[in-house]
């Protein structure tokens, strides 16, 4: 009552309801793997030391007013270099906009490109699209995707969809899934952009890509990262990136992001972040554009991260595959990026030593919290119907010990089924 209707029609999210799940048990003195957020745990997993050091450094030295609204010049054009080093992507300063985190990044590029009723276009499962849709009364365009591959979508899948629309949003390596574009995949993808944007009339809005690519630096053994515009330069004006440190450098509590793109998006992006305030805190932006240039320490720090965060996905990979081998009905894709790997869990149907049967995914997710202390996040949560029996694992709040301990505690539940 009395509040828009907006408002009045917003999702909470599902993550946050199994959450409270997992804090009932660990109140009641429980201890529950916790493979549900999408973030690290700071005492497994601290920010790098050189910057650190140099957020301290930068309240010393009272860094503490109002940055510039498109972010610090000194953040700017070392995000610039860093991305010119890492993808040879040539972006001068004045197209890179540094933000409170990367998700203010996606809410302006939906502010600036995106009117009501407009389509946008974004596979199934991902990450948080439906709620900016939401925000900006868009109307979403769910394409599913598959495991075959790899719950990543290609041209077929997103053909049929894409006439007229404004967006489409990608994201590679993907949450949840942890898997990424092949370079094929994402070349064809471009091509139907391509195609699309021929069919345009002068005056008409183009079809944008959203190209989330936090995940870009953790990437594992032969899958490599591709994006648009190297793949196909032409795309150049009608791709923003969506990018920054929160996940690269475990630093999701220091908020600073960057985006990248067409000089006519990033600045209505850049009046829309001035308004709603949502900088970068002004310290943390200068100890940033110090502490990207230290490439040496930077590509350590990246090294040791992908070391760790990919033991812990392959050990909960070969877990699933051990108890797949041995008759059950589960399976796992192999983790190629990101923090995340995908299982399933294939048990509707079954019925709980209690009498209970269980009807859908977040049922069996459910069980396994309660039966065999492991909180995993049903793809319902990210747009796909609650039959399907998938999940996201996330190891970035947990030891390797502790993730070497899930499977058997997985096994001993799921034998308990009837
Ligand atoms: C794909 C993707 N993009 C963006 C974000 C937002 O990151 P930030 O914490 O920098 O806002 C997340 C966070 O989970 C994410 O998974």
């Amino acid at each position: 009552m009395s509040i828009s209707i907006l408002a009045q029609n917003l999702h909470g999210s599902e993550i946050i309801k199994i959450a409270a799940e997992v804090n009932e048990l660990k109140k009641q003195g429980q201890t529950i793997a916790n493979l549900t957020i999408g973030d690290f745990d700071s005492n497994i997993y601290p920010i790098p030391e050189g910057f650190k050091q140099r957020i301290v450094e930068a309240y010393a030295d009272n860094q503490t007013n109002y940055p510039p609204a498109d972010g610090v010049l000194a953040t700017r054009q070392s995000v610039s270099e860093f991305i010119k080093n890492k993808f040879n992507l040539s972006y001068p300063p004045n197209q890179v906009l540094i933000t409170g985190g990367s998700r203010p990044l996606i809410y302006s590029i939906f502010m600036a490109l995106v009117d009501p009723g407009d389509k946008v276009v974004f596979p199934i499962p991902s990450w948080n699209n439906n709620h900016y849709c939401d925000l900006t009364r868009a109307q979403s365009v769910l394409v599913e995707t598959r495991p075959e591959n790899n719950f990543m979508p290609t041209a077929d899948d997103l053909r049929p969809h894409i006439k007229g629309a404004t967006l489409l949003a990608l994201c590679s390596p993907l949450n949840p899934t942890g898997t990424m574009f092949t370079k094929k995949d994402l070349e064809e993808i471009c091509d139907l952009v391509i195609e699309e944007n021929k069919t345009r009339k002068p005056g008409e809005k183009p079809l944008y890509i959203m190209y989330d690519q936090i995940y870009s630096q953790l990437t594992f053994g032969k899958h490599q990262h591709y994006n648009p515009v190297s793949l196909r330069p032409e795309l150049k004006d009608f791709v923003i990136f969506v990018d920054g440190g929160s996940k690269c450098f475990a630093a999701t509590g220091v908020r600073v992001g960057w985006g990248f793109g067409p000089a006519h998006v990033i600045e209505p992006m850049k009046a829309i972040i001035g308004h709603m305030g949502a900088w970068a805190p002004k310290a943390e932006q200068v100890a940033m554009a110090a502490y990207l240039k230290q490439e040496a320490e930077v590509n350590m720090y990246l090294q040791a991260l992908k070391t760790n965060i990919q033991s812990s996905l392959t050990a909960l990979y070969q877990g699933f595959q051990q108890l797949k081998a041995e008759g059950f009905a589960v399976d796992a894709i192999e983790p190629m990026g990101a923090i995340y790997l995908t299982v399933k869990v294939d048990y509707v149907g079954k019925t709980t030593p209690e009498g209970k049967v269980l009807k859908n995914a977040a049922d069996i997710n459910f069980y396994l919290i309660k039966e065999a202390k492991v909180a995993l996040v049903p793809f319902a949560a990210f747009g796909a119907d609650g039959s399907v029996n998938w999940f996201r694992a996330s190891v970035g709040a947990s030891t390797l010990q502790e993730i070497e301990e899930i499977a058997p505690r997985i096994k001993e539940a799921l034998i308990r089924l009837k």
